[in-house]
């Protein structure tokens, strides 16, 4: 099991699977995106998943979030198989996720878009919402508190009644970490938060995972840039063309052969989107 030989390894850290990708493949005609894919996202740690343009991390996150299914293999939350599960289904199993491009409602307000967030775990429906019942009134009040809260953590709060596209390019990606955070998730899956930033956000987005981690989430990473990669992560794990080709401690990994074999002629410190 690689699972057994990862845990066996000294100064690992420890914590039980939040998540588990388990041999999972996913084929889109010919092409192989993810070929039996096994890591797991342990309680409480930051782990990066990188690897060249086209490795598959942005579909290991479409399979972990119900966009796709795999063709085979499982992904496990907290133990449970996601199964035929829909993406809002696994929005409040605790899962939520950002976009490699940014996906805001720019004609509504950044309060607006982290309250699409805050609705995820609402019980109402459209009967309730007519007759403004007690209950729809109360969770309005929570999403609104939830929404404001992780805006102030976010440091977005002065921002809150602009149209979202009419923020600053570092403070829509801040909002769209926001409008996942107010789902209130156990594991927040961030891919590519860095790209388009500049060193100086690069070191605030550093400090702001580190600090979302601290309010007791999970943090799975996907990034091209290694000094934050480096920097920040517990663990590292690595994709190419489709196969895990490494894992383990970020040194470790740094210095694994088959780690700079598949970054050789291809730039480590490139963050273009593809
Ligand atoms: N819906 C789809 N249909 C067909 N091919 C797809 C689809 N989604 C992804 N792919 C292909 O699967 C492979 C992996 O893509 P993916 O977006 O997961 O890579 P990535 O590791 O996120 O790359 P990048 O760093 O460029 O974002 C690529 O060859 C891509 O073209
Ligand atoms: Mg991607």
């Amino acid at each position: 099991m690689p699972e057994a030989t990862v845990a066996a390894q000294p100064g690992v850290r420890e914590g039980a699977a939040l998540l588990s990708v388990d041999d999972v493949s996913i084929q889109f005609g010919g092409l192989k995106a993810l070929d039996g894919v096994s890591f797991d996202v342990r309680q409480g740690e930051i782990l990066s998943l990188i690897g060249p343009n086209g490795a598959g991390k942005t579909t290991c996150f479409n399979v972990m979030t119900g966009v796709y299914q795999p063709t085979s293999g499982e992904v496990r939350f907290a133990g449970q198989p996601l199964g035929r599960r829909k993406r809002f289904a696994i929005t409040r199993l605790g899962i939520a996720r950002t976009f490699q491009n940014i996906r805001l409602f720019g004609n509504m307000t950044a309060l607006e878009n982290v309250l699409v967030g805050a609705d995820a775990h609402h019980r109402t429906n459209i009967l309730d919402a007519l007759v403004r019942s007690p209950r729809h009134r109360r969770e309005e009040r929570e999403g609104e508190e939830t929404a404001r809260e992780v805006m102030e953590f976010l440091g977005l709060e002065k921002r809150a009644d602009e149209l979202a596209r009419n923020l600053s390019y570092g403070d829509q990606r801040r909002l769209e970490i926001a409008r996942a955070m107010a789902t209130r998730p156990k594991l927040l899956c961030l891919d590519e938060p860095a790209a388009g930033f500049n060193p100086a956000e690069k070191e605030q987005l550093m400090e702001l995972i580190r600090r979302i981690r601290d309010r007791g989430l999970t943090v799975l990473l996907i990034e091209h840039d290694m000094s934050l990669v480096m920097g920040v992560s517990d663990r590292v794990a690595v994709l190419e063309f489709g196969r895990k080709i490494a894992e383990g401690l970020p040194a470790e990994v740094r210095n694994d052969p088959a780690v700079i074999a598949a970054y050789l002629g291809t730039d480590a410190d490139d963050e273009g989107e593809s």
